[in-house]
C-alpha cells in the first residue's frame, strides 16, 4: 500500500473526495497525514474527525520556510510517503521540500494552465470572460503552478453562470479528476 500526505490551507473537499475515494477502494492508498499552514482551517477538523494525523502550524512562528519544512520532512520521512499531494495548499513548496521529495509533490489548480496561474483562478478566469475554463494537475517545483502538467479537464462556461455555479462545477471534475490522477500515478511507482 503506497502512502501519501495531503497539504490544505482550507475547506478540504479535496482531501474529502480523496479520503472517500479510499474508502470506496477507488485508490488504493493510505493517507499518512494531513498537513495545514493554517491551524483553524476547516480540514483540520476533517482530518481529526478521520483519525489521521495532523500537522498544523502557523508559519509565522518559525524564523523561516526551512524551519517548518525540516520539520514537515522529517514527518513525511518518518511516514514513508510517496507521494505529497496538494490539494488547496496555499503556498510556495521551498528547497527544503522540493529537494526531499522532488518529482514527488503534486497539486490541483482550478484553471487551464498556464492561464490564470496564483490566487482566485476561478475569479481571473470569469473577469477575462473566458468561455473554456477547467482544472490542472501538474507537478510542483520552485514556481508558482508552474511545474509539468499530469492531467487537464474542461467545461463550456455556458452564458450567466454564477460564480457559485461554476465552482460547483470545477470542484466536481476536482473531485473526481484528483483521486483517479493519484492512483495511476502511484501504480506507475510499483
Ligand atoms: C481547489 O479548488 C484547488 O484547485 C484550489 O483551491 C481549492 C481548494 O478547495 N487550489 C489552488 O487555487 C492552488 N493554487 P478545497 O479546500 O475545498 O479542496
Amino acid at each position: 500500500m503506497k502512502s501519501i500526505a495531503v497539504f490544505a490551507s482550507g475547506t478540504g473537499t479535496n482531501f474529502e473526495a480523496i479520503q472517500k475515494a479510499i474508502e470506496d477502494h477507488q485508490l488504493e492508498a493510505s493517507i499518512e497525514c494531513v498537513v495545514s499552514d493554517h491551524r483553524d482551517a476547516k480540514v483540520v477538523e476533517k482530518a481529526q474527525q478521520k483519525n489521521i494525523e495532523v500537522f498544523a502550524f502557523d508559519p509565522k512562528s518559525y524564523p523561516s520556510k526551512k524551519d517548518y519544512e525540516k520539520e514537515i520532512v522529517t514527518l513525511l520521512d518518518s511516514k514513508k510517503v510517496d507521494l505529497v499531494v496538494l490539494a488547496g495548499y496555499m503556498r510556495l513548496c521551498g528547497e527544503v521540500l522540493l529537494n526531499a521529495y522532488e518529482g514527488k509533490i503534486i497539486n490541483i489548480h482550478p484553471s487551464l494552465l498556464p492561464a490564470f496561474k496564483g490566487k482566485d483562478a476561478i475569479g481571473q478566469a470569469i473577469d477575462y470572460g473566458v468561455k473554456v475554463m477547467g482544472v490542472t494537475i501538474h507537478y510542483v517545483d520552485s514556481g508558482m503552478d508552474s511545474g509539468k502538467i499530469i492531467a487537464q479537464r474542461s467545461f463550456d462556461v455556458e452564458e450567466g453562470l454564477s460564480r457559485e455555479e461554476i465552482e460547483a462545477s470545477i470542484h466536481a471534475i476536482e473531485h473526481v479528476l484528483y483521486p483517479s490522477v493519484i492512483q495511476k500515478l502511484l501504480e506507475e511507482m510499483k
